[in-house]
């Protein structure tokens, strides 16, 4: 069997945890491969909303084993946050769940290192939801970070120790103020809550399940646009967002990837700094806020809103190998005479282009807009594509014309029950 890979095509908060949570009965393993509790998944079902940010939105289903990879930041204390908030569901989590000994440990001090180095930047800061992911993937890839498997050996206390010394050398060269002593106690409670749990090389426990025919599901967090190779950088986050990360975050072969399933919301938003082509900064950009509740799941930020940007999604398909693809929140254009889509951009010499530039600056680009007419009717409660209005039908058709992927499920609403399958 096949890893198939689902993941964010925008800038995150796309719809992925209840996608996830929806799909999740066909998949026996669910397993994020990248970020951390920077990300907030929603699931909505039987009256209730949840969401995770570093648990697998597959908990919920039945049979299921959920990962948490090797290429994710995992902060222990969070992590046992998100666990309690559980325990009234009586789901086994210890029987569930799954953690990689080589899932890298987020610290209290890189939540100070993100707070100080967003600080430093001014008006220039990227907007960090300040969980610590940058600084924890800067000591990854700078061979100094702890790792979950490290909690197990002798030493552990030492190695932290030193880590932290390093960190708070740079705190100072900040001078950046700080009190690690009240987190740290909560660290070191969080690090013995999580013995208890099963952590592997969980590589072969994946690849073991593929062999014996059982099918893999891989949850992305965060977008493409996020992505640290291809997203609009610096504004970015500090992980491979992209379906390249579910082999390298998850320990398996490229040739094992499946289908790719790519989510985009009907229009765009984003949360944090950096560039945003179609952004409205009008009233309309705030009612489609305000119907689409478009406040961060993790942060409580408001997300910006813009119409959906062609070039950027064509774009995220080409680098992720789309071959599937998930319109949510359809329901929310329902508000709209007139819909717009960007289909170009036009350059600052006059060229027209479907192409992301390689610095991407709202002043650089002017997107070009198609105008579509809005179906004006309430959709949530639709059950059959058939049934589906025509100028909706005709947004479909056009999106998958230009992209040239199917759009194979669209989103009508949070909860588990309002997905259409084409
Ligand atoms: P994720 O990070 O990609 O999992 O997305 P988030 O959970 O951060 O944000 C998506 C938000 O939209 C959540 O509040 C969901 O409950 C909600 N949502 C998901 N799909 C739909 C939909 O089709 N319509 C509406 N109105 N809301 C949706
Ligand atoms: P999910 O998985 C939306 C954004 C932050 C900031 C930038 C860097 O819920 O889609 P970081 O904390 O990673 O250093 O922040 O990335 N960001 C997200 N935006 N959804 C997310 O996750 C995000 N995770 C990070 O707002 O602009
Ligand atoms: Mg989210």
């Amino acid at each position: 069997m096949k890893v198939d890979v689902l993941l964010g095509l925008q800038w995150g908060d796309e719809g992925k945890g209840k996608v996830v949570d929806y799909l999740a009965t066909k998949y026996q393993v669910i397993a994020r491969f990248q970020g951390g509790p920077n990300a907030g998944h929603t699931l909505e079902f039987d009256g209730h909303k949840h969401v995770l940010h570093q648990i697998p939105s597959g908990i919920f289903r039945e049979g299921t084993v959920n990962i948490i990879g090797n290429g994710v930041v995992l902060d222990p204390v969070v992590f046992k946050k998100e666990i309690h908030d559980l325990e009234k569901f009586k789901i086994d989590l210890v029987e569930k769940l799954v953690l990689s000994k080589k899932t890298q440990l987020i610290l209290p001090s890189h939540k100070l290192l993100d707070a100080a180095y967003e600080k430093a930047k001014g008006k220039d800061k990227i907007g960090s939801t300040l969980k610590g992911i940058g600084p924890c993937y800067q000591d990854k890839i700078a061979r100094n970070g702890l790792r979950i498997g490290d909690i197990l050996a002798d030493g552990f206390q030492e190695r932290y120790r030193n880590l932290v010394k390093k960190h708070e050398r740079i705190l100072k060269q900040y001078k950046y103020e700080y009190n690690l002593k009240e987190v740290e106690a909560p660290f070191f409670e969080a690090i013995a809550f999580l013995k208890q749990f099963k952590l592997l090389n969980s590589e072969y426990l994946i690849n073991h399940h593929l062999k014996n025919n059982q099918k893999v599901l891989a949850e992305g967090a965060q977008g493409s646009l996020l992505d640290i190779d291809f997203g609009s950088y610096p504004f970015v986050t500090s992980s491979n967002t992209m379906a390249a990360g579910a082999c390298t975050g998850l320990g398996v072969a490229p040739g094992q990837i499946g289908e790719v399933y790519g989510i985009f919301k009907a229009y765009c938003t984003r949360v944090g700094g950096g560039p945003f082509p179609t952004e409205l900064f009008d009233e309309l950009g705030e009612a489609i806020q305000n119907e689409g509740h478009e406040f961060g799941a993790t942060t409580g930020r408001p997300r910006r809103c813009g119409w959906l940007d062609l070039p950027a999604l064509k774009y995220a398909i080409m680098i992720n190998g789309v071959t599937q693809l998930f319109m949510m929140k359809a329901d929310v254009l329902s508000i709209l005479e007139d819909i717009k889509v960007c289909t170009h951009y036009e350059l600052k010499d006059g060229t027209k282009t479907d192409e992301l530039p390689f610095q991407l600056l709202d002043e650089e680009v002017n997107p070009i807009y198609k105008n579509m007419k809005g179906w004006k009717t309430d959709i949530t409660s639709l059950s059959r594509v058939e049934d589906m209005p025509v100028e909706l039908a005709e947004y479909i058709s056009y999106i998958e014309k230009e992209v040239g992927v199917p759009i194979r499920l669209i989103s009508v609403g949070p909860n588990r029950t309002q997905t259409l399958l084409k």
